[in-house]
């Protein structure tokens, strides 16, 4: 076991590391010499997918993240609605399905029981099925119509990382696919997104490489009992992931939230020393998004907050407000995912590690569950 896991302390360690190949991988040999996207192993008739004019995406725990993520990009790209539904869900409530819906499973292991019956169900109701897998021949891909592969090679640890990169790959790829079919992306919007995709895996490494201070923080706060995370647009969800991470790994009460509803709600859990890690969109987000989420830490930070700022690198606009900066390379706003949630994955890793516990096997949970 020790061999396989290449030097380091634990496999997880060794899958975050294996981050920026794992989305290089992913999107190699899917586009041509020109650089244009080639997708031709989802093997549905193109003139159905650009007919579609809905997309469910169902999945559980990481990857459901990855298909909250999908819904900005695909939105953004298809102009078809988008909606993201925890498998278990989807089933249960009667769901508005049928042949002109492509339903896209994420699943890493592609065996996930919830998520399985979620596409046998979504194919009843005459739907076309496209699974998102990093599992060569698994159960949800070999029921699905077709089959979009990520590549971050086997993942050990129970608790997601790099398939989750990937996924998030893989559905920005499947958004392009589905933009260029239905003439809602533009060849060149096509061209310039492949392009800053190609130079993601390099600023994953930037981040990976720069994560000292992190690790750091993380062992300091072993002894935290709740810690907040919040973003907004894509970085809701990268919010959400980084608390789940910290639960999975660490045993640590937290909760993501969006950053519109702190007022609404969440606000009120603020008080002195509460740790809050802040995802901030990219200060070229449109509709001053990145001004509205520096208020938020502002009126956190006025509470009390310990606010930890992952912020884009060069934004001095979060600085007065920000305890700690986390910074990441600059990215359009959509990618940005690929980056920030890598800092928040080795802080609950590392604190996980300070508290002597086990990263790859925590405590109740399954790397694939297969049953309802
Ligand atoms: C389990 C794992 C999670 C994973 C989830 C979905 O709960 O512990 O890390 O995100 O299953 O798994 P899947 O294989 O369907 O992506």
């Amino acid at each position: 076991e020790a061999a396989e896991k290449g030097g380091y302390p634990s496999f997880m360690a060794k899958e975050i590391d294996e981050q920026p190949r794992a989305v290089a991988d992913t999107l190699l040999g899917r586009s041509d010499a020109a650089g244009r996207l080639v997708l031709d192993e989802v093997r549905i008739d193109p003139a159905e997918l650009a007919a579609v004019d809905k997309v469910v995406v169902v999945s559980c725990g990481t990857s459901a993240y990855a298909g909250q993520i999908a819904k900005y990009a695909i939105e953004h790209w298809c102009r078809i609605p988008v909606e993201v539904e925890y498998a278990h869900e989807f089933r249960y409530r009667d769901p508005v399905v049928d042949e002109r819906t492509l339903v896209v499973s994420i699943s890493q292991s592609g065996e996930t029981m919830d998520t399985l019956m979620a596409v046998r169900h979504a194919r009843e109701l005459g739907a076309r099925t496209v699974s998102i897998c990093n599992t060569n021949g698994a159960t949800i891909p070999r029921e699905s119509d077709a089959v979009l592969y990520t590549h971050a090679g086997p993942e050990v640890a129970v608790a997601s990382t790099k398939a989750f990169l990937a996924q998030i790959t893989a559905c920005y790829l499947l958004g392009l696919y589905l933009g260029a079919l239905k003439g809602t992306a533009a060849p060149e919007v096509v061209k310039e997104v492949l392009d800053e995709l190609h130079a993601m895996p390099e600023k994953v490494q930037t981040v990976l490489d720069g994560l000292e201070r992190v690790r750091e923080i993380a062992r300091f706060m072993a002894d935290s009992r709740s810690v907040l995370f919040l973003g907004r647009h894509v970085g809701y969800p990268v919010a959400l992931e980084g608390a789940l991470k910290l639960k999975e790994l660490a045993y640590i009460h937290a909760e993501g939230f969006a950053a519109g509803e702190l007022k609404h709600g969440p606000i009120a859990l603020i008080e002195a020393g509460q740790p809050v890690f802040v995802v901030v969109p990219p200060p070229a987000s449109p509709h001053g998004l990145h001004g509205k989420v520096v208020s938020n830490i502002q009126e956190i930070r006025a509470r009390g907050a310990r606010t930890l700022v992952i912020a884009e690198e060069g934004d001095e606009g979060v600085v007065p407000y920000a305890e700690e900066v986390i910074r990441v390379p600059a990215c359009p706003p959509l990618l940005m995912p690929l980056l920030t949630v890598v800092p928040l994955q080795v802080f609950a890793a590392e604190l996980a590690g300070a508290k002597g516990l086990d990263v790859d096997q925590p405590r109740n949970l399954a790397k694939s569950v297969t049953v309802e």
